[in-house]
């Protein structure tokens, strides 16, 4: 399993590199990100409806949703990219959307559509990441090469982005995105795209971070990734919450007799999705 070298090796006296230890004393805060009544509409659609989602901190917590369900906009939403129509968003009670600057300081995220300078090469684009984020010197050169290493990504660090396959570009967003520290990390679909080796240390990678302190959002619809990482599961479909709670609760909600039902039945049943035929009749 991919492990993190012990405290301090990864964090330094910088004030954004205390962000998750910043969860403790008189900073306490309850949550690491609460959405309130938030909305988006893009013309008549309303892709997020009046979502309150509660997450706290050290929490693994999948949001789960057939396409188009609105997960995408939510994380956009609570990042800081895309602006709420109304509601509010805070992580690690900062408001994203009126203090955007310090709320984006607490945070790491890997986006929908990777936005990676194409021109540069991984290991560059990884040293930089860390620069913006006002990591040390030392400490961004022995993190990225830790990275690259753990990540399988040495023998192509000095290639140009523009070359790398899509598993490549995602394992070098995660790297970027993690490189700080970050108190709150926001993932969209980042299974998706990479082999099961590199999905395996991904997995163990997002694991330790959470064992350390840092709280995880992310999207995804591999049932069997969200079952074995998550502590607790929100399911969106058409905009709205419909599920949310540990896979245990959600067990026990589902149809209240089915205690041993999958993730996947849960999922099925709480979007609403029958039982029903799929064949197609011209195969007969
Ligand atoms: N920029 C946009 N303009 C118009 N419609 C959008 C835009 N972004 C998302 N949508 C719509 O909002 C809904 C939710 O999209 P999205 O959040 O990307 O879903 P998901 O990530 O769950 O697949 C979809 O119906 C999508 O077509
Ligand atoms: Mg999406």
């Amino acid at each position: 399993m991919a492990t993190f070298p012990e405290q301090n090796s990864f964090s330094s006296a910088r004030s954004v590199e205390q962000a998750p230890s910043g969860l403790t004393g008189s900073q306490e805060v309850a949550y690491a990100i609460v959405t309130h009544n938030l909305v988006r509409t893009f013309g008549q659609k309303v892709a997020v409806q009046n979502l309150n989602l509660a997450v706290r901190p050290g929490e693994f917590f999948g949001f789960l949703g057939p396409n188009g369900a609105g997960k995408s906009t939510t994380i956009k939403m609570m990042v800081g990219l895309l602006r709420p129509t109304s509601g509010s968003v805070q992580v690690g009670g900062v408001d994203v959307w009126k203090d955007s600057q310090q709320a984006r300081a607490l945070m790491g995220v890997l986006p929908e559509h990777l936005n990676l300078y194409e021109r540069l090469s991984g290991r560059e684009f990884i040293t930089f990441a860390g620069h913006m984020y006002g990591v040390a010197d030392s400490d961004v050169h022995k993190r990225t090469e830790e990275l690259l290493q753990v990540l399988d990504l040495r023998n192509d660090a000095d290639k140009l982005i523009v070359d790398y396959s899509v598993g490549m570009r995602k394992k070098v967003a995660l790297a970027a995105a993690i490189l700080h520290r970050p108190q709150v990390l926001f993932l969209d679909e980042p299974f998706e795209g990479i082999d099961p080796v590199s999905s395996r240390v991904v997995r163990d990678i997002l694991h330790d971070l959470t064992r350390r302190g840092t709280t995880i959002f992310f999207s995804s619809h591999i049932m069997e990734v969200v079952e074995r990482l998550c502590t607790r599961v929100g399911i969106i479909n058409q905009g709205m919450l419909v599920a949310e709670g540990t896979l245990q609760e959600l067990r026990e909600r589902a149809q209240g007799e089915d205690k041993d039902a999958t993730l996947e039945e849960i999922f099925l049943h709480a979007i609403g999705v029958q039982n029903e035929n799929h064949n197609l009749s011209w195969l007969e």
